[in-house]
């Protein structure tokens, strides 16, 4: 074990400890515990020091277990996933996935990290990662059916992330396209597809998924404070109620590795009446921004492929890619 996994875990008692006796327990001096106290700080941990008594977590931490998120997987996502890796830190979740693939990796091959220091959202955005507040998970689908069928796809993990939050009964929680989930207008969870591959043919799709969680015990240096859109995390929307990240890891796994087997019996169809009666944007004016353009009209859906389709002064026309916001009524 890391020792700064270790730390994270003789701290996560919510008690003070000395640095002479966190040095004793993991076997490092005062200066390394130190150290790696700036480095937890800096990664978005909330730590009180105190002259005399040591440091203590702000808030207490459950670290990502793979044992704890194997036994909350129920026996029908026991024999669809091939392994889960959690890592203490990576640069993404999605690119270590990607290497994975290209070297053999088989469908079903999950991970999950603790920080990503190279987090990514669609468009090249950063997603900003902090150590051990969210979850940072990928999954590895293998399909026959080429890189064509991945907006559909695209439907089926956004209803299948939607599904893992129905017991938390979480209010006005919905998608806008592509697939952000919203509650109230901030953003909680993002969804980044990426494909190795032939265009018609095998091909190994990499589903990344980040939810904040709890990012309310995070440092002032934490890298949250840099996020450029309005964001919620599911402890302020559940009430302030800790969440474990470790079922929420499972029910997520099981839900994602759901859709994929009814994606490839039944195809997107199958997803589309569920994400639409999700959809936040569906009848509102929006505008959506395009490489060096703008176009504006009414939303009206999306097409099986999971395109937006905007009314506008044209016709019906379908975007693939773009960022829409919704028009202020004037
Ligand atoms: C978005 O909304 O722009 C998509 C965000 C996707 C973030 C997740 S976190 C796990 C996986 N690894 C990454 O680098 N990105 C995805």
């Amino acid at each position: 074990m890391q020792i700064r996994h270790k730390l994270v875990e003789v701290l996560s008692d919510g008690q003070f400890h000395s640095g002479q006796a966190l040095g004793d327990a993991l076997g490092v001096s005062r200066m390394a515990v130190w150290k790696h106290i700036r480095y937890l700080r800096e990664s978005g941990i909330a730590m009180d020091s105190v002259k005399g008594k040591g440091y203590r977590l702000h808030a207490p931490i459950e670290m990502l277990d793979a044992d704890r998120i194997v036994a909350g997987l129920p026996n029908r996502a026991r024999n669809r996933v091939n392994s889960i890796d959690v890592l203490q830190e990576v640069d993404s979740t999605n690119t270590w996935l990607r290497s994975k693939a290209l070297t053999g990796a088989p469908t079903g091959t999950v991970c999950l990290a603790e920080v990503q220091h190279a987090g990514r959202g669609r468009r090249n955005r950063q997603w900003v990662s902090p150590y051990a507040a969210n979850l940072y998970l990928s999954i590895l689908h293998r399909t026959n059916e080429g890189t064509a069928g991945l907006g559909g796809l695209s439907l089926a993990a956004g209803v299948a992330v939607i599904r893992s939050f129905e017991a938390m009964q979480i209010e006005d929680i919905g998608l806008k396209w592509p697939n952000d989930v919203m509650v109230k207008g901030k953003k909680l969870s993002g969804i980044l597809i990426e494909v190795v591959g032939e265009s018609s043919g095998p091909c190994a799709v990499i589903i990344g998924i980040g939810i904040n969680v709890n990012m309310s015990g995070l440092s002032t240096e934490s890298p949250a404070s840099s996020i450029d859109q309005p964001w919620t995390d599911l402890v302020s929307v559940c009430a302030g109620k800790m969440v474990s990240r470790n079922q929420l890891a499972a029910g997520l796994i099981d839900q994602v590795l759901s859709a994929l087997t009814a994606f490839e019996a039944q195809g997107p169809q199958s997803f589309l009446d569920e994400w639409k009666q999700y959809d936040l944007l569906a009848g509102k004016q929006v505008d959506l921004h395009l490489t060096g353009n703008v176009v504006s009209g009414k939303a009206c859906g999306i097409d099986v492929a999971g395109a937006l389709l905007i009314e506008t002064a044209r016709g019906l026309e379908r975007f693939t890619s773009g960022d829409v916001s919704v028009r202020l009524s004037t």
